[in-house]
């Protein structure tokens, strides 16, 4: 299997599977001196952590990040970074179905036409398991990217149609739907529990914002700011969709309503999303993923065996209701790998 590998100079490879021993990641190109110890990936783990609302997966794991390489004294050497984060909470027999028949709306079917063999157990290398690797390496990319001033935060902005109006980004952190808008969250975990009761699952989509990232980040032609943003962000499971800035509405605006005029201060208004011809403008740059309803739902739905026989498939077993808050962590740390990446690729680091 290739294609584990992302980055040009903070290159980060991920490794491991949903029921294996663990999934981590190897970083490569990350300078030395950088403090990094276990307790720096605690916090960050545990938003991304699976089992700690009533709609997630109730899989329970510590996602304790364990350093194997690449740090002494508490400090970075500049050798290849090794980070492992080993599965306890490993349950394989509710997938034991799935050696026959697939999952629709799910990998099974592809993998099964790609490699003839694949860890069926929770998805093995497709689960979002694999997605706790990116989120301990986006703590390596934060620490590049500290001594600029950029901050990267996420949030849901809309969950099974319901879509956040306002926008206080102290509360979110304070519900476990990471949106920034109090009453839309009441509403959005409304039609969680009733998705829930149903036993089926809900979309939605997840805001990146980007501030303190200087001008001149990116590189054309291939490896635009945002071409690399988008690649970050599609390669994260149920993401469907990755608009920047004004995005598809830029589409039905005229050039007048869409163009950003420039003063000395600054842009008056701030369409392109921070990023022009592939390079950042130092404005603030804002993305957004749109993330779809999870496929393992309750129902019976329709299949086929791995001889291609009409078959029959209810699943039970530990899934989410929605990816959606899940995914918050996992595209902050996406933007900051690609970040840290162009940042180390300008050589303008001091
Ligand atoms: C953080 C996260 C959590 C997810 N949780 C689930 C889940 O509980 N059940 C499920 O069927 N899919 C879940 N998914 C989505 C599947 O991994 C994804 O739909 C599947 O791999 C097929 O890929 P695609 O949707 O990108 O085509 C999750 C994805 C992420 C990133």
């Amino acid at each position: 299997m290739a294609g584990n590998s992302f980055g040009q100079i903070f290159r980060v490879t991920t490794f491991g599977e949903s029921h294996g021993d663990g999934v981590g990641v190897v970083i490569d190109g990350c300078p030395s001196k950088i403090p990094l110890a276990s307790e720096n990936f605690v916090y960050h783990m545990q938003r991304r952590r699976p089992g700690r609302g009533a709609m997630d997966t109730p899989r329970h794991e510590m996602d304790r990040v364990e350093i194997l390489s690449g740090v002494f004294e508490g400090l970075t050497t500049g050798v290849p970074i090794t980070l492992f984060i080993r599965n306890h909470d490993v349950k394989s027999r509710p997938y034991e179905i799935l050696r026959e028949v697939f999952r629709p709306g799910h990998a099974d079917y592809t993998y099964f036409k790609k490699y003839g063999h694949f860890d069926f157990r929770g998805g093995g290398r497709y689960s979002a398991r694999e997605t706790a690797a990116r989120v301990a390496a986006g703590v390596v990319a934060g620490k590049i990217l500290e001594p600029l001033g950029v901050k990267v935060r996420a949030y849901t902005i809309e969950l099974g149609g319901i879509r956040a109006e306002s926008m206080d980004l102290d509360f979110v952190e304070k519900n476990p739907l990471y949106c920034p808008d109090p009453i839309a969250t009441e509403r959005m975990k409304g039609v969680l529990a009733k998705a829930k009761e149903d036993a089926d699952s809900l979309g939605g989509i997840v805001e990146v914002r980007v501030t303190g990232c200087p001008a001149g980040l990116g590189e054309p032609v291939f490896d635009k700011l945002d071409a690399d943003l988008a690649k970050a962000v599609m390669s994260v499971g149920a993401v469907k969709g990755v608009e920047i800035g004004a995005g598809f509405e830029a589409a039905r605006l005229k050039g007048s309503e869409n163009n950003d005029p420039i003063t000395p201060d600054g842009f008056q208004r701030n369409r392109a999303g921070g990023i022009l011809g592939g390079i950042s403008n130092g404005d603030e740059i804002i993305l957004r993923a749109a993330v779809k309803p999870v496929p393992s739902i309750g129902w019976e739905q329709d299949t086929v065996d791995r001889e291609g026989r009409p078959a029959k498939l209810k699943l039970t077993g530990r899934f989410d209701i929605s990816a959606v808050p899940r995914i918050v962590p996992v595209l902050e740390a996406m933007v900051r790998i690609v970040l840290a990446d162009h940042y180390l690729r300008s050589g303008t680091m001091k």
